[in-house]
């Protein structure tokens, strides 16, 4: 959506690469796109989710080098993209600071982010790593559950290095580094990878990493609906799913930000569908 607006608005030709299966569960996006001019390439290998989307998006790139730039919007792939999205997404993480100084004269305690390649969670993450007294907790996809093969997207708690589209992280694999399919309920988290820095903050116990499954993400989606009357997309639900874990455990004092990074417009058909509600 955000590479289809900025071509829009300089006149670039834009190409989406999209899994079919992310096609149908993010359709209000697609039209979006289409409408802004884009034109939206369904791949159907694999799972048809991002991870071969990403394959025929950087195929097509190194195809075509010469005229075409490739943009994304996580903080996976080749270096410079995972810096680079990185530095520009860190605009959360420092408006969080300002407006908690502002609005409490303190930092917050905790952090909490949906990780899917890790970009909203490493823009919200970032300009706090050297406060160390703030926890921070990023929020994989369990999916159907971390016991059940090919049934989650948590790199982190179920997966071990190797290196896919550019750069060596935790992947999901089998003994041989075959990449696994893996599963989300949510388009956004479905990616069998993460971003390297993440793997790093890991590695080095900075950040803990959790996971909620689709059906804790779905519970969620609707508590937050009904008692906040904004709604989330699938993606932070996940994130949301773990404040609802977390938060009873933390003093009253406790002052926590979740990053609510997207709205659930996009999902609401493929919410009707798992709720089995008519539109
Ligand atoms: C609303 C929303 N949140 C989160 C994500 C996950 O990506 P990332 O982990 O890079 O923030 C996506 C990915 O498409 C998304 O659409």
């Amino acid at each position: 959506m955000a590479v289809a607006t900025v071509a829009a608005r300089f006149g670039l030709p834009c190409v989406v690469y999209m899994g079919q299966t992310d096609i149908e569960r993010q359709s209000p996006n697609v039209f979006r796109m289409r409408l802004l001019g884009a034109e939206v390439r369904p791949v159907i290998s694999g799972t048809a989710t991002l991870k071969d989307a990403m394959n025929e998006a950087l195929r097509d790139w190194v195809a075509n080098v010469e005229d075409t730039f490739y943009i994304i919007g996580t903080v996976a792939g080749p270096h410079p993209y995972p810096a680079m999205v990185r530095d520009f997404q860190s605009i959360i993480g420092r408006e969080v600071r300002e407006q908690m100084m502002a609005a409490e004269g303190r930092l917050p305690d905790t952090l909490v982010a949906c990780i899917g390649g890790g970009s909203n969670a490493m823009g919200l993450f970032y300009p706090f790593l050297d406060d160390t007294p703030v926890s921070i907790y990023g929020v994989e996809a369990a999916g159907r559950g971390l016991d059940v093969p090919n049934g989650h997207c948590a790199s982190l708690n179920g997966g071990r290095p190797g290196v896919l589209h550019g750069n060596r992280t935790y992947l999901l694999q089998d003994d041989d580094g075959q990449i696994l399919d893996g599963h989300s309920i949510s388009a956004g988290l479905d990616y069998p990878g993460i971003g390297p820095e993440h793997s790093w903050l890991r590695d080095t116990g900075r950040v803990t990493y959790v996971a909620a499954t689709d059906r804790e993400a779905l519970d969620a989606f609707q508590i937050c609906t009904r008692l906040e009357g904004i709604i989330p997309a699938l993606e932070p639900s996940h994130a949301l799913a773990y404040v609802a874990k977390l938060a009873p455990s933390l003093p009253p004092s406790n002052l926590l930000v979740m990053n609510m990074c997207g709205r659930g417009d996009k999902d609401i058909f493929a919410v009707a569908g798992h709720l089995g509600m008519e539109i």
